[in-house]
């Protein structure tokens, strides 16, 4: 029997986990620890508050009184808390920087003191920089090229000087761009296909040739927790979905998807410093066990689909503080 604590588990990938988690390890408790910031919300986990194997505390990171206790308990750590948005990155950048370095820095200095047995820092393919071609290894070197990015990659590299310093048993993953339910409509799936549903502008940014690897949310929660249990401390793996798509191919296949006409894609000024591509080779981490389970087509299917039963989920955030960000985001567009 295990002890889990889910930093940020009341986000998109981590609410996901935690559910997937009861669900296929029914010996294992879970405590979330999240902020809940804009976009940690415990309507993503109304399914399981009632399941006795699962606790939920409000708490930062960044902070040592709220991080200290936890740990002395010496659970397995699987740590997703961070700011996630790049367009959010490069409005300002702060909350990345203190959650990503300072909330980084915290943890480890408690993993060092209590001696944890493992723990898992979920970074991300960004940290590498835009790939014109081939695909990243993790012995690549890092290019962050956003605030977002940059942040992730400082926490990447802090955490890793844990390992190799202290001894503490870091492993870390750098995941592709993930899709599924639950993710907050800033993103680009889930605001397209909320705005497709709403006959809605859908804001393609620059010519729309940007490339992301899409990988089904739980593909990635699989990968995170085999690399949780059996990765070998110290070791990064990366988790593609092997589903390299430009983004104007999964804007037309949203609008397919839901019989929507395609004059609803509007092109509107590029992100600055938008990087081209993310490919990764995630050779290491099939070696250790893993591969995507799902079908890009049927997960995607699946996801749209989430999004048309779930509307009081998605309008309660898009009429909320998000409308307010969204109107300052994309006002000069
Ligand atoms: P998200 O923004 O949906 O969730 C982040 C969660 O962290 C929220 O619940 C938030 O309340 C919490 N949080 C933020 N700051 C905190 C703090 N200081 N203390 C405690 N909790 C805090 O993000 P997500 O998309 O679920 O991403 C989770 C992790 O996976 C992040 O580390 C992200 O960088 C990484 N990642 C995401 C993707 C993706 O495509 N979404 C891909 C690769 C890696
Ligand atoms: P996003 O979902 O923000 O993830 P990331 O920037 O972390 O990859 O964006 C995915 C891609 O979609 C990226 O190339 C930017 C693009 N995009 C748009 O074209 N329009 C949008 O409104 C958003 C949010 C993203």
């Amino acid at each position: 029997m295990a002890h889990i604590l889910v930093t940020g588990g009341a986000g998109f990938i981590g609410s996901n986990y935690v559910r997937w988690l009861l669900r296929t390890h029914p010996e294992d408790r879970v405590t979330v620890l999240d902020k809940l910031t804009y976009a940690g919300r415990l309507e993503n986990l109304a399914d399981v508050v009632d399941n006795p194997r699962f606790h939920f505390v409000r708490g930062d990171i960044a902070n040592p009184d709220d991080v200290e206790p936890l740990l002395a308990e010496r659970p397995l750590v699987a740590s997703f808390a961070a700011e996630s948005h790049v367009d959010r990155s490069i409005l300002d950048p702060t909350a990345f920087i203190r959650t990503a370095v300072f909330g980084t820095y915290t943890l480890m200095e408690a993993a060092r003191k209590h001696g944890i047995g493992r723990f898992v820092l979920v970074s991300t393919d960004e940290v590498y920089g835009s790939v014109v071609e081939g695909s990243s290894k993790e012995t690549d070197a890092l290019d962050p090229r956003s605030p977002y990015s940059a942040s992730k990659a400082s926490a990447d590299l802090l955490a890793r000087s844990y390992f190799t310093t202290y001894g503490v048993p870091v492993m870390i993953t750098r995941g592709s761009n993930t899709f599924g339910p639950y993710q907050y409509p800033e993103k680009i799936l889930p605001l397209f296909i909320t705005n497709a549903i709403d006959d809605q502008p859908l804001p393609v940014y620059g010519d729309g040739r940007n490339v992301r690897d899409w990988l089904y949310v739980l593909d990635h929660c699989a990968a995170i927790d085999l690399v949780l249990r059996e990765g070998e401390p110290g070791e990064i793996y990366n988790v593609g979905g092997g589903n390299e798509r430009p983004n104007i191919e999964v804007t037309r296949l949203i609008l397919d998807s839901l019989g929507k006409p395609h004059s609803l894609i509007q092109y509107v000024a590029d992100r600055p410093g938008h990087d081209r591509r993310y490919s990764l080779d995630s050779g290491k981490l099939r070696h250790l066990g893993w591969q995507p389970r799902y079908r890009f087509e049927d997960a995607f299917a699946e996801t749209v689909r989430w999004y048309v039963e779930h509307p009081g989920w998605w309008r309660a955030i898009k009429s909320g503080d998000y409308t307010e960000y969204y109107r300052r985001n994309y006002a000069h567009r």
